[in-house]
């Protein structure tokens, strides 16, 4: 007997049942707790929530019970079991409390997953219509040999203008209604800076086109303040304006198709000597006359010429050896022929139904 007597009096036995008595009831609350986890999803009815109250919270219902037991364990153990006994009373209150408002919200929606279901095809990237076009257009004139160049969106002045024989306070910069940077430097008007860069590096023969985005300070239904041009330059010996005239025919009758007429008009640019503007047939009213075209049956696609010999003088080229001709052209115009759009702003709202339509 001695051994199972401790010092205060109490025997083992006795400390072994009182530890035992108080874990099973900490066991039992956790697993009242748990059930009523389980059991307050499913419940679809206010009715069916008063009789989770009944069973859980009721005068007979498991935590009350429980709660009562509490008078069978030693005074030492009641203030803990008693504080979780409250804690999971109150835990089920809120409980209840959730399930009330989600019901009374009525949206009782079961979550499942219809492993069925077709999965979502992420979206597919395209190109833009400009690009699409603007690749339509080089791959044409690479065809025919040109090689592709690309140059800076912000140039000097020296490129843009003095280079291309536009003196200063000519009357001709006032044609392009240009963006300033700085003092010297501009946003390009135009991609006809290129043909200086590119001339000012190698000696003819040079085929080059140089597509890319251009600046002026315009906006309306057929101007935006950026736009797109394609420049092409070919300069070797004995180049002549039938060459051009050649050229710019192949490229529209592989662009719009056989029967698409062309006129060249006389113009000016103070870079091209002589210089045209180059119209082709409307291809939305086959030249009968329409709103795109002004009733005309015309429409200007881009501007063109024999290279003016006071460039050569910038690039030192002899004037005496070679000749050459040069044209540019706005992407968006042809594009807008291509796919019958009325509307150049369209090209940059980024509407993606609009966007969606090109291939
Ligand atoms: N750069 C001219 C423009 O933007 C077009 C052009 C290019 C004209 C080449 C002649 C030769 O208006």
């Amino acid at each position: 007997m001695a051994p199972f007597v401790q010092s205060n009096g109490a025997s083992i036995l006795e400390d072994l049942f009182i530890i035992l008595h108080s874990q099973n009831m900490k066991e039992q609350l956790i697993k009242i707790q748990k059930q009523a986890e389980r059991e307050i999803d499913s419940i679809s009815s206010l009715e069916g929530l008063e009789t989770f109250r009944i069973q859980y919270l009721g005068k007979k219902g498991h935590v009350t019970s429980a709660l009562k037991k509490l008078g069978e364990l030693p005074p030492e153990e009641r203030p803990e079991i008693g504080e979780m006994a409250n804690s999971v009373k109150a835990e089920i209150s809120l409980m209840l409390e959730r399930a009330k408002n989600r019901l009374k919200s009525g949206e009782i929606k079961k979550e499942y997953i219809d492993i069925t279901l077709q999965g979502r095809a992420p979206a597919r990237g395209r190109l833009h219509p400009i690009d699409i076009v603007n690749r339509e257009i080089c791959d044409i004139f690479v065809k025919m040999g040109y090689r592709i160049v690309q140059g800076p969106n912000v140039e000097l002045d020296y490129y843009n203008f003095e280079a291309l024989n536009f003196p200063k306070d000519h009357p001709a910069r006032d044609m392009q209604d240009t963006f300033y940077v700085s003092e010297g430097v501009v946003l390009r008007t135009h991609t006809s800076p290129m043909q200086v860069r590119v001339m000012e590096k190698q000696q003819p023969p040079v085929g080059i086109i140089a597509p890319g985005k251009v600046y002026r300070s315009d906006s309306d239904v057929s101007h935006t303040p950026m736009f797109h041009q394609v420049e092409g330059l070919l300069v070797d010996k004995g180049i002549t304006f039938g060459d051009l005239k050649g050229t710019l025919t192949g490229f529209v009758h592989q662009m719009f198709g056989k029967d698409v007429a062309l006129r060249f008009r006389p113009s000016f640019f103070p870079f091209t000597e002589p210089s045209a503007e180059v119209d082709i047939q409307c291809v939305i009213c086959h030249g009968k006359g329409c709103r795109t075209c002004g009733n005309s049956g015309w429409i200007e696609i881009l501007g063109a010429g024999m290279v003016d010999p006071a460039v050569y003088g910038f690039v030192n080229y002899d004037p005496e050896i070679y000749s050459g001709f040069a044209f540019g052209m706005g992407i968006e115009r042809v594009a807008m022929l291509k796919y019958g759009i009325d509307d150049i702003q369209l090209f940059f709202r980024n509407d993606m139904r609009f966007l969606r339509q090109f291939y």
